[in-house]
């Protein structure tokens, strides 16, 4: 018998990169939680826009068992059926005629930008090298992709950062004007900046990088990681804002929760990456492929397509009504079901402290920076546990009020 174990023990044997929550998740339904007290969440959090499909989704389960009992791991060294179906499925709904696989969005992006130094340095020689990317953006935590996010906390102490990288001002073409040039490599944007505040991009100004790359031979990269997979409505956010990229990243919510990441380009690009030039042990094992293809069925439907629209209004009306009684949001952004609640002066930089009142009264939110509340639940929540999720989180924002005054 194990022994038991609480909250105390993270901080006494991991290494303290995280603050979890002050209670332990046990179990998962749908987009209800309990933890080891048997307290239970409504989950508007969905594991960081992951588990698209909320908790313990009777199809993925089977997809996962089935693949368990039958074949986990081989390597690289060869190919499996369940990948090759998933990537077969990512190319008939996308732009894509190659992909990639890893195992999560860090990785998916780190190939992204390796693909588009090697395709440069390939055709045009080794002084096009250069990335675009933006202030305030996400793209994970190694190296190079934490120095191409634009929030240099995250990256300062871990200097000397891979160099040839310019930050330029999301939402503001001019600035990358300023930048590109024939040896600008690759521009990479989030079509919603998701860590970095719950921010859309303006159409134009996705229209205006699609062109400056074109002139200068740049690739367009996409960081679809948290915009991805139905998140907004579309399956792609790049299809709701009719600009096509050269190369894609996807991960978070391709696995609804079982580790996976994908980088999807087009067969002349993707032709970059030969033998030996890029890869990982685990990418496009058959347990991810297997989930992952299953996710894929699932989502992509104009069913629960549409239902996100349908949830983003759940929320939107839901959330303004606790607005028009409390006064606490300047802002309510974002597209289908990546939500963000940005705080009015009164309450700015105090997000940590909405969250962990909401989870107080029985409801799990995010945060995206100090001052914005997120919402990023599963794409197939019901109205029944919206409902009761916003009047918990009306609570928990009167519980605020309340320490405020
Ligand atoms: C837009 C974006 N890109 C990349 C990442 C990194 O993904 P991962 O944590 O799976 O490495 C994230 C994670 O939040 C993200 O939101």
């Amino acid at each position: 018998m194990q022994q038991s174990v609480s909250r105390q023990d993270f901080d006494r044997w991991m290494v303290p990169a995280y603050s979890p929550a002050s209670f332990v998740p046990d179990r998962a339904e749908g987009s209800v939680l309990w933890d080891q007290n048997g307290k239970d969440y409504i989950d508007f959090a969905g594991g960081i826009a992951v588990n698209a499909l909320g908790h313990a989704h009777p199809e993925l389960q089977q997809a996962l068992t089935q693949q368990a009992a039958k074949l986990w791991h081989t390597g690289n060294g060869y190919t499996n059926a369940p990948i090759l179906h998933l990537a077969k499925q990512l190319i008939d709904a996308t732009f894509a005629e190659r992909v990639f696989f890893c195992n999560s969005g860090a990785e998916a992006n780190e190939a992204a930008l390796k693909l588009a130094r090697k395709y440069a340095h390939d055709n045009f020689g080794p002084e096009k090298s250069g990335i675009i990317a933006f202030n305030n953006a996400f793209h994970g935590r190694t190296l190079f992709t934490v120095s191409a996010g634009g929030q240099p906390a995250y990256s300062k102490d871990f200097a000397p950062l891979p160099a040839g990288i310019d930050h330029a001002v999301f939402n503001d073409l001019d600035s990358v004007a300023r930048l590109i040039n024939d040896r600008t490599a690759a521009v990479i944007v989030e079509p919603i900046q998701g860590e970095g505040g719950v921010l859309p991009a303006e159409p134009a100004f996705l229209r205006g990088l699609r062109e400056l790359c074109d002139r200068h031979n740049a690739l367009l990269i996409f960081d679809e990681v948290q915009s991805g997979v139905g998140r907004t409505g579309s399956l792609y956010a790049y299809m709701h804002y009719g600009v096509t990229p050269d190369v894609l990243s996807t991960a978070k919510a391709l696995g609804g929760g079982f580790p996976i990441g994908a980088m999807l380009t087009t067969e002349k690009l993707g032709a970059a990456l030969n033998v030996g030039s890029h890869g990982t042990t685990y990418g496009g094992n058959p347990l991810a492929g297997a989930v992952g293809g299953k996710v894929m069925e699932l989502i992509n439907r104009p069913e629960v397509l549409e239902g996100v629209q349908l949830r983003h209004r759940w929320f939107t009306d839901g959330l303004n009504a606790i607005n028009q009684r409390l006064h606490l949001f300047k802002e309510i952004r974002g597209l289908g079901l990546l939500i963000g609640c940005v705080l009015n002066e009164d309450f700015s930089g105090k997000a940590k402290q909405f969250s962990l009142a909401a989870a107080q009264q029985g409801v799990m939110v995010l945060i995206a920076g100090a001052n914005v509340v997120r919402f990023a639940p599963s794409l197939i929540i019901s109205e029944q546990d919206v409902e009761t999720g916003l009047a918990r989180f009306e609570r928990a924002c009167e519980s605020v009020i309340k320490g405020a005054s």
